[in-house]
């Protein structure tokens, strides 16, 4: 495993959209488990693929330091309810915005065995699921954020 290098926003690679993965490669295995590794190092919550440099529709998400939801090719199919808060993004370092987003969300998605799976979320998972697919498709939260972005203190550095 190995720590890459986070793209920041400017990064042209930031504003394309991402092609589906259509198999499960010894490579993109690789690229999972690094994209896993720079996540908790860069204390994120989530992490896309095109943060990294790579075009692909794969995110990963964990809002509990404990267990990582890994999204191939995700879809949200669900959402409901609104929530605005504070946004950060581990591309556009040191700042946050505030951003409405939905409350709850539902997504599918491809687990790293290619398998269906669903997951389900409100609050801080429902806005992390939001942010990362927005990423696939070359959005970032600063196009959203009501008002200019902040500065973060160090007690809220932690970002998606
Ligand atoms: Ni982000």
């Amino acid at each position: 495993m190995a720590i890459r290098n986070i793209r920041e926003y400017g990064d042209e690679v930031l504003k394309k959209t991402c092609k589906e993965v259509k198999e499960m490669t010894p490579r993109t295995k690789e690229l999972i488990e690094d994209m896993l590794e720079t996540m908790y190092d860069a204390n994120g919550v989530g992490l896309a693929a095109p943060q990294v440099g790579i075009l692909k529709r794969i995110v990963v998400i964990d809002t509990t330091g404990e267990d990582p939801y890994i999204l191939i090719n995700p879809r949200i199919v669900e959402s409901s309810g609104e929530q605005t808060g504070q946004e950060g993004c581990l591309s556009v370092p040191g700042k946050f915005g505030i951003v409405t987003r939905p409350n709850y969300v539902k997504a599918v998605a491809l687990d790293v065995n290619m398998k269906p799976i669903e997951v389900e979320g409100t609050e801080l998972l429902a806005r992390a699921i939001c942010h990362e697919l927005d990423h696939l498709d070359g959005h970032l939260y600063v196009e959203k954020a009501e008002g200019p972005l902040q500065d973060m203190t160090y007690e809220d550095e932690e970002e998606e």
